[in-house]
């Protein structure tokens, strides 16, 4: 009889935000007439830059004729992106990286979810708290996180980050293996400075842990101090792989690319006490299970690097970014204690006392018709916090923080 992966039973029933996509069309159905303005999931609303459109439309008509069609290309990526990529984000930093590292992938969810397909089941893993879930579901759907007791998993290794701690992460104090971080935050819109991030790279190189590095959001990074790539900081190159998206720089969320850059020079220990590179392994993992990224979209993408392209983008980011800003300041007049939105499109923000985030977020949604995320669903250090995204259409962000404002006065 053919029996199940049981790890995946011991998973919250759904994902955080199937589960908050439900609960929105329960309350849609309930009340037709709701005008709902959605700052939940963090889903663009500005539209493709023109020079990705032009790309787009390039690429499509290349497949009408047999002259330029493309089939199958290879599962690492058209070189013409991954050169673009190093051009762009890599060589202007000084951080060097080779073809062969980068690795084109529909979107960093699909890859920090993957990536531990090749590390073994029996390695400890660390997360900052709160977190992205994909980083827990897929460790717990692949056998690592142990069993969930009083909130937590417990052969996780959390390391909170809170309004205490001014959401700085303490490196573990138990050893752990896999380190994931995420900068800037997801969901806190914090970021790390040079010199914390530093603590975190020693901590690998001296504990023989890898870090899987989500920079995400790193095109949002407003200041000149914080770093864009982990690759900035010394030795980084032997310890951390590093996931990119283009769904929060350009707008990609439909169209699905972005990569992850492994150096050669990250090893993990096999059976036998050797060490082997990961960079031939997850090449293996890829080619095997992916057979690439669509032609037409890593043309859309590379768009994204050309002067028009690099200024549209900036134009959008920054939209976003002033969405962040007016909805900070309403926020924090308001009273509330506000964090993030200032390199990064999440603002995070404290429920009043006494109230709990899912409370929060069901009071948000049925007395004002604002879809939050509870910040209880990224981990046990998010209770009593709300995320907003400041990827709404700007209308919306300024009329929900209209509701919010008199909403609260009422309350
Ligand atoms: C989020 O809202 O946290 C993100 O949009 C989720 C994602 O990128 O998959």
């Amino acid at each position: 009889m053919a029996t199940i992966n049981s790890n995946f039973l011991k998973l919250q029933k759904s994902y955080l935000f199937s589960t908050i996509a439900q609960k929105v069309s329960a309350f849609k159905a309930n009340n037709p007439d709701a005008q709902l303005i959605r700052l939940g999931i963090g889903d663009v609303t500005r539209p493709l830059a023109p020079a990705v459109i032009e790309a787009l439309h390039k690429a499509v008509d290349e497949q009408a004729s047999a002259d330029t069609f493309r089939g199958y290309g290879p599962e690492q990526g058209y070189e013409f992106l991954r050169q673009a990529i190093i051009d762009g984000d890599f060589t202007p930093r000084g951080i060097n990286i080779d073809l062969d590292e980068v690795f084109i992938n529909d979107g960093a969810k699909s890859d920090t979810g993957n990536f531990v397909d090749i590390l073994g089941t029996d390695n400890t893993i660390c997360v900052t708290d709160p977190i992205y879930p994909v980083y827990i579901d897929t460790n717990v759907m692949a056998g690592r996180a142990g069993n969930f007791e009083e909130g937590a998993w417990d052969r996780i290794a959390y390391s909170p980050c809170n309004a205490e701690n001014n959401f700085i992460p303490a490196l573990p104090t138990t050893p752990v293996d896999l380190i994931y971080l995420c900068y800037p935050n997801n969901p806190t819109g914090t970021t790390l400075s040079r010199t914390e991030l530093k603590r975190w790279v020693d901590y690998a190189l001296a504990n023989d842990a890898i870090i899987l590095y989500d920079a995400a959001y790193e095109a949002y990074i407003q200041d000149e101090e914080t770093p864009h790539s982990i690759y900035e900081i010394e030795g980084a190159r032997a310890c951390a792989v590093e996931f990119h998206s283009f769904s929060k720089t350009a707008g990609f969320t439909g169209l699905r690319c972005g990569y992850t850059i492994v150096p050669k020079e990250v090893t993990a220990k096999a059976k036998d006490g050797s060490r082997v590179s990961l960079n031939p392994l997850w090449n293996r993992r890829q080619c095997t299970k992916f057979n690439g990224t669509p032609y037409i979209v890593q043309r859309a993408a590379e768009a994204i690097y050309s002067e028009a392209g690099k200024r549209q983008v900036r134009e959008t980011i920054d939209y976003y970014m002033t969405n962040a800003r007016l909805m900070r300041e309403a926020l924090t007049a308001t009273g509330l204690q506000v964090f993030g939105g200032e390199n990064a499109p999440y603002i995070w923000f404290k429920t009043p006392a006494g109230v709990s985030s899912w409370e929060f977020f069901e009071s948000l949604l049925h007395e004002a018709h604002i879809v939050s995320t509870p910040g209880a669903g990224f981990g046990p250090a998010g209770e009593g916090y709300i995320r907003l995204t400041a990827f709404g259409r700007r209308e919306d962000c300024e009329e929900a923080m209209r509701r919010l404002k008199t909403w609260m006065q009422q309350s």
